[in-house]
């Protein structure tokens, strides 16, 4: 398994831009992962994704919403074919704390049995999402099932999940951008940022 690198921590440059011309990035506190910085990783996981499966019937999928952003850039970063299906399940609402408890909102429209499956997320927090889902596809008897996630915070993990490739980690700070949410918002943000305390401090459940 590839080593993660490790979050830039100044950004100041682009920072200033986007919180000049977009009021989304008036929120957020300061940028962790800078635009350059993920594309130049998913690059990286695109070229490895392509040898571990070349010659192979592979599906991504994609984890709805959160991950569609990331799932757009890795499609273009591989080049063996390939094809993607989507799956959703129940998100936080107005929360930023994971209930543990998993729903599945829209399942997928093909059977994955006898394929090369990774499933594709955007943020592995306490694990519980993750940990559902590869419990529910390994029944459906894939030919493998591999994940890789943009982030993963590992200080908040509740289970036990194996992570096959993770773009970077992060600490356990809420973060939105690159399709990452709070409430829906904030999803089109180029590069993932800590979101300022004060925007979710006062909302309950
Ligand atoms: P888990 O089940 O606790 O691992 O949470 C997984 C899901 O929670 C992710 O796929 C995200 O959609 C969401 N999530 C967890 N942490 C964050 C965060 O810091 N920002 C935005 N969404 C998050
Ligand atoms: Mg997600």
């Amino acid at each position: 398994m590839a080593k993660s690198p490790s979050v830039a921590t100044n950004a100041a440059e682009e920072m200033t831009a986007f919180c000049g011309q977009n009021s989304l990035g008036q929120d957020v506190e300061r940028i962790l992962v800078p635009e350059h910085s993920i594309q130049d990783r998913i690059r990286g996981l695109g070229q490895q994704i392509d040898e571990h499966y070349l010659g192979k019937d592979l599906l991504l999928i994609s984890v709805l919403k959160g991950s569609v952003l990331f799932l757009a850039d890795l499609m273009r970063a591989i080049s063996i074919p390939h094809e993607v299906d989507f799956l959703a399940t129940s998100s936080y609402g107005a929360s930023t704390n994971s209930s543990g408890v998993v729903r599945i909102l829209k399942d997928l429209n093909e059977p994955i049995e006898g394929r090369h499956v990774i499933l594709v997320e955007d943020i592995i927090d306490s694990g519980h999402t993750l940990a559902y889902l590869t419990r529910l596809f390994r029944h459906r008897n894939p030919a493998s099932l591999e994940i890789v996630t943009l982030l993963d915070k590992p200080s908040r993990r509740e289970v036990d999940i194996d992570l096959f490739w993770t773009g970077f980690s992060v600490p356990n700070e809420f973060v939105v951008g690159y399709g990452l949410d709070y409430n829906q918002k904030y999803r089109n943000l180029p590069y993932i940022g800590v979101l300022k305390p004060e925007v979710y401090q006062f909302t309950s459940d």
